[in-house]
């Protein structure tokens, strides 16, 4: 193996410069807001389920959606369960699929996909909808199919790593602008050839700092040099709007947008993405996006799962205010201690640390007293910048924060971060 060498001199370098990253293993505790790591229970402080929604797969669940797929099967025509094909033995007939067993464009379309992506496009107030398999996928999909060799792509320069990646995938010329710097995002287009087709990309919430996209000014922006305008709604979808539908429903802003991206994975704490906006794009998409097209669909059982978090983010608002209220109970109290929490304004609120090596000792040391926050280091935010990402979540109690609040100023003393 001595030709794969090279491998161990890059992961020693990583590991000298306090960048070397390990998977991790955590079981959900009973508690809520809780999780077992390395055998013993913590409070979670690290994770996107922001409002804390969980879900029991019991017997009342599996009949409910066994009720709802005979339900929709008969309005699409595919067979319910206990009608002729069914007690004919033929396909149609069988109870919920666990696996799509293909692409969406080959025989993967469970049926429930379509009927959920019809519901799913009214709530968000745009035409129509499509699913990709994760966040992930949804973005390296939409932004290479959007954008292409001739084409110009403006990217926030905090945008999620999936951005970054699906304005490589698409070869246009990217520019980067300033996080949330309108001035510098002008100056690009203003310079940037009339004749070429344009794409400003956006993260609504961003994601390490808790930041918020100036979506209206982006709107005007895009509109004034004709260009499309996405929006990755990953960490908005299901806390802001007033039935959970994002930033941009929130602002009024959904028929101004040309794309609309969010995942099922955060707020909503199941797996999965979408695509919504007009049905002019959505249509585009299914031809060109290459991660829906050469990918085998959501599995079924999981878009089941997405409606009934779904149904409860619409429904259950409490859950948006409390997650609010707790996230600037917490970031008020960090910054009376002294701790810097950069621009954030929701339910993400780092604690800048700057130096590596600094922000993993801060990290060990609040496992070692039972909290679970994870030191984010470069390059996922800029050097200097590492930081402990803390994320509450609308379910954890104000006594289980404040515990939590008492470790983080205790060891950002002894660690002379504040
Ligand atoms: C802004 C943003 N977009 C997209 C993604 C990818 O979503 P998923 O985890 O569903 O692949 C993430 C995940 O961290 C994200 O933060």
């Amino acid at each position: 193996m001595d030709h794969l060498q090279w491998m161990r001199g890059e992961l020693d370098r990583l590991a000298a410069a306090g960048q070397a990253r390990a998977l991790t293993e955590s079981a959900r505790a009973r508690r809520e807001g809780w999780i077992i790591r390395n055998g013993r229970s913590m409070l979670n402080l690290a994770s996107n389920h922001y409002l804390g929604l969980h879900h029991e797969v019991n017997e009342d669940v599996m009949s409910r959606w066994n009720d709802y797929a005979d339900r929709i099967r008969a309005e699409s025509g595919s067979g319910a369960v206990g009608s002729e094909a069914g007690k004919s033995g033929e396909p149609g007939g069988s109870p919920i699929r666990t696996g799509a067993t293909a692409s969406r464009l080959i025989v993967g379309g469970d049926p429930i996909l379509g009927s959920f992506e019809r519901e799913f496009a009214a709530y968000k107030g745009t035409e129509a909808c499509l699913i990709f398999g994760s966040g992930y996928m949804a973005n390296i999909g939409i932004i290479s199919a959007l954008a292409g060799r001739n084409d110009l792509v403006f990217s926030d320069k905090y945008n999620h790593a999936s951005i970054v990646d699906g304005a490589i995938l698409s070869r246009a010329k990217v520019f980067r602008y300033r996080n949330r710097d309108m001035n510098h995002l002008e100056q690009l287009l203003r310079k940037a050839d009339p004749a070429k087709r344009k794409l400003v990309v956006t993260d609504s919430v961003f994601s390490m700092d808790g930041s918020i996209a100036p979506l209206r000014e982006l709107v005007e922006l895009k509109e004034r040099y004709g260009a499309m305008l996405m929006v990755d709604e990953a960490h908005s979808g299901g806390v802001f709007g007033l039935r959970g539908e994002g930033l941009a429903g929130e602002l009024g802003l959904t028929q101004r947008i040309d794309v609309h991206m969010g995942t099922f994975s955060k707020a909503y704490g199941c797996y999965g993405a979408y695509a919504s906006g007009p049905a002019l794009v959505i249509d585009y998409l299914i031809n060109k996006a290459r991660s829906l097209i050469y990918s085998t669909a959501l599995p079924p059982m999981l878009v089941y799962a997405i409606r009934d978090q779904w149904n409860i983010i619409r429904t259950e608002g409490w859950r948006r205010d409390a997650l609010l209220r707790k996230a600037d109970w917490l970031r008020g109290e960090l910054r009376s201690a002294g701790f810097d929490t950069g621009d954030s304004e929701c339910h993400i609120v780092p604690v800048i640390v700057g130096d590596n090596e600094r922000s993993l000792v801060f990290g060990s040391k609040l496992q070692e007293a039972g909290i679970a926050a994870v030191p984010i280091r470069p390059p996922t935010v800029p050097e200097g910048s590492a930081r402990i990402r803390l994320t509450p979540m609308a379910t954890h109690r104000d006594d289980d924060l404040r515990m939590a609040l008492d470790i983080i100023v205790s060891i950002g003393l002894e660690l002379g971060v504040i």
